[in-house]
């Protein structure tokens, strides 16, 4: 008869320790969601904020040339179904906004962080539908990336305006093709992907979106490519490098000989 109670008293015990535990973890737990309600809606890119700031941002900066809602005016092409994409391209390379009207958009500092840039962006998708700005396993090459593909793609595709190497060209009527020197890897995926200005866009049916990641990883071979004389020569290749080497083989040689002579004639 003694030890019944003993054990209600263990188990009371055991009960209420679990009953603390329970109201102190759903205390901390809804505690914590209450004040975290606020900022975590912001941190995980609350759809209707992110558009509306990125309205905001576009009445502000954008819209003396391209229209209130995006429609395109005199001076500027409607942005409705341009998608994402193009917004990213065109603000993260400082193309966008524009300063002055020229032939081309100049690529310059960026105006815009990169959280502003998303919301500009995700403000011009919500009018229509365009391409999306692309995940970083979609724009970036793998280890394996077929280089030697990747530029005969380029060399098809991309050679005739921005030269065999990259280095830009000049185009008709005052554009020019940009060197391909600075753009990141999303940069370059989303130049395929809208193609800006006079650039034509490359569909994924053109180039698929691997075949966009063997370009990029040639682009990046290619300017990692370093110039231990100073100059490229154009990068033309062995006659321009081989009419160097000579006219220097032969003005070495010369020298040569000329200081024999003279030594020979000392000699005498
Ligand atoms: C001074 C006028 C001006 C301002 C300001 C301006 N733009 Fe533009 N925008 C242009 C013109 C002109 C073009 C066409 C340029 C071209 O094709 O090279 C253009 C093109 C674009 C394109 C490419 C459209 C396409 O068909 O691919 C995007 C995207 C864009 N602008 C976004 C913006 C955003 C976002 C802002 C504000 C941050 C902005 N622009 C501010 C004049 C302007
Ligand atoms: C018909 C000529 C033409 C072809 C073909 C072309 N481009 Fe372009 N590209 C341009 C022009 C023009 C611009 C500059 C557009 C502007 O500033 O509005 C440009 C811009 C770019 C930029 C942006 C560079 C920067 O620093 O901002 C990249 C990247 C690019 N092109 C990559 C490519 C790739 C990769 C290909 C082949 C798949 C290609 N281009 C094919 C004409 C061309």
């Amino acid at each position: 008869m003694r030890v019944r109670p003993l054990r209600i008293r263990v188990r009371h015990r055991r009960l209420a320790g679990f009953v603390v535990l329970s109201a102190a973890l759903f205390a901390v737990g809804t505690g914590y969601g209450l004040a975290t309600e606020h900022t975590g809606a912001a941190a995980a890119g609350d759809p209707s904020a992110q558009i509306a700031q990125g309205r905001a941002l576009f009445l502000q900066g954008c819209a003396s040339c391209h229209g209130k809602a995006a429609e395109g005016t005199a001076n500027a092409p409607s942005l409705i179904g341009v998608g994402a994409a193009a917004v990213d391209f065109q603000v993260s390379t400082g193309r966008m906004p524009l300063a002055q009207q020229g032939a081309q958009a100049p690529a310059k500092r960026p105006r815009y962080t990169q959280e502003q840039i998303e919301a500009l962006a995700a403000y011009v998708a919500s009018l229509g539908p365009g391409p999306a700005i692309p995940g970083k396993e979609q724009y970036t090459p793998p280890k394996n990336a077929d280089l030697a593909f990747g530029g005969t793609l380029f060399r098809t595709n991309c050679s005739a305006c921005h030269n065999f190497t990259g280095e830009g060209g000049a185009l008709a009527y005052g554009k020019k093709a940009p060197p391909l020197t600075h753009a990141t890897d999303r940069q370059i995926y989303e130049a395929m992907l809208t193609g800006p200005g006079t650039m034509p866009v490359f569909s994924d049916a053109q180039l698929t979106p691997q075949e966009k990641q063997d370009i990029i990883a040639y682009i990046n071979a290619v300017r990692a490519v370093p110039d231990p004389g100073g100059f490229n020569l154009g990068r033309l290749g062995p006659v321009t490098e081989g009419l160097v080497a000579w006219l220097i083989g032969m003005a070495v040689l010369a020298v040569v000989a000329m200081w024999i002579g003279a030594r020979a004639k000392r000699a005498q």
